[in-house]
């Protein structure tokens, strides 16, 4: 992990991931119900990307994996992975997984795990006996390396889960609710080790149904809904319409100067006042009024203390997007360069 690695992107491109209108059905019970888990999803990735793959319980995060690891057959559409077919040995070799329940066996020691693991990856013996110890130090279970895994913590077995991700060098790393059952500080370590691995130039794929959990991670996101990719692109594109907007706090001397404010912010649909008390005002507005606001608020001996553009957070884009049922062509409006996710 710590040693140089040559790896890196496929020469010719940095896209290491394509998904064209990937669909997966099942059929469940005696009748055949139909489940569409995922339904016409398309994206693309590039090497050093972290990208979020999001969405509620059920909206077909782990059927996407699956299909692209090649564990189940989609339905309909193309995988590319590094430019080759998703099931090419040569393409699989390069990804590190960890799965949404990583299962151990808990008389197992964890360099037991891994040494197991890495016979499976091919790795030779004198690189096992090195770079196990080396990863389970790194992940901070140096102390526990010696102790089965029937005693040890949730987080304690994310750990194993992502040492064993991480054992072949991958380039692309595929993690499925890494967050998921950690404490406030085990997703606070976990978010700085997913950075490290980024910036070793390592692409990371993580799913999260808590949208929040990884957005300060993530460079671009796949929201999903009902298997619907109802939003795509980059982050800051995404958001980026949010940040036309400012929130600002106004000292106001009495009920005259509150009117001529809200009389003032009348003028924008998108404007309003979000609470008024003691003599406190906030509201929101366009950035471009500001200006106005603060020439109107000067002339009605109103005094501005605050003002701090508005971000949305991934939480409110969700809602907005899967109340209005838009879908991401109708988000690419939002991302004109067309960079990042498709
Ligand atoms: N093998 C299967 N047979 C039938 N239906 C399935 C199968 N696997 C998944 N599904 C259904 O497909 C849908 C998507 O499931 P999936 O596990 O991909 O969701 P998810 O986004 O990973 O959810 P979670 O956040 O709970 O992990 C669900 O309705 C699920 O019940
Ligand atoms: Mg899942």
């Amino acid at each position: 992990m710590t040693e140089p690695r040559a790896g890196g992107a496929t020469p010719s491109s940095d896209e290491i991931l394509r998904v064209d209108h990937l669909s997966k059905t099942f059929r469940t019970g005696l009748l055949g119900r139909r489940v569409e888990a995922v339904r016409d999803v398309s994206f693309t990735m590039r090497q050093g990307q972290v990208l979020g793959y999001l969405g509620p319980n059920g909206s077909g995060k782990t059927t996407s994996i699956k299909c692209l690891l090649g564990l189940i057959q989609p339905s309909a559409g193309d995988i590319s992975l590094f430019g080759l077919p998703s099931r090419d040995p040569m393409a699989r070799a390069r990804i590190g997984y960890m799965p949404e329940h990583p299962y151990f066996y808990d008389y197992l020691k964890p360099t037991e795990v891994l040494d197991y693991v890495g016979q499976l990856f091919g790795l030779d013996a004198d690189t096992r006996k090195r770079r196990i110890p080396m990863l389970l130090e790194r992940l901070g279970l140096g102390h526990a390396m010696d102790r089965t895994l029937r005693g040890f913590s949730k987080g304690m077995l994310q750990r194993v889960g992502i040492a064993q991700s991480l054992l072949n060098d991958p380039d692309l790393l595929i993690f499925d609710e890494p967050m998921s059952g950690l404490d406030p500080v085990g997703r606070k370590e976990l978010r700085d080790l997913m950075v490290e691995l980024r910036d070793e130039g390592r692409s990371l794929f993580l799913t999260s149904h808590i949208l929040s959990d990884v957005e300060s991670v993530c460079d671009s996101v796949v929201i999903l809904n009902q298997g619907v990719a109802i939003a795509e692109g980059p982050l800051d594109s995404l958001l980026r319409r949010d940040k036309l907007f400012s929130a600002a706090t106004l000292k106001v001397p009495d009920e005259a100067a509150i009117s001529a404010l809200q009389q003032l912010l009348s003028a924008w649909p998108e404007a309003g006042v979000d609470q008024v008390t003691e003599g406190v005002m906030t509201l929101r507005l366009p950035s471009g009024a500001v200006p106005q606001l603060s020439a109107r608020a000067a002339e009605v001996g109103a005094t501005l203390v605050e003002l701090h553009p508005v971000r949305d957070t991934l939480e409110e884009l969700f809602m907005r997007k899967a109340v209005t049922g838009a879908t991401a062509g109708a988000e690419g409006s939002d991302a004109p360069d067309g960079g990042g996710a498709r």
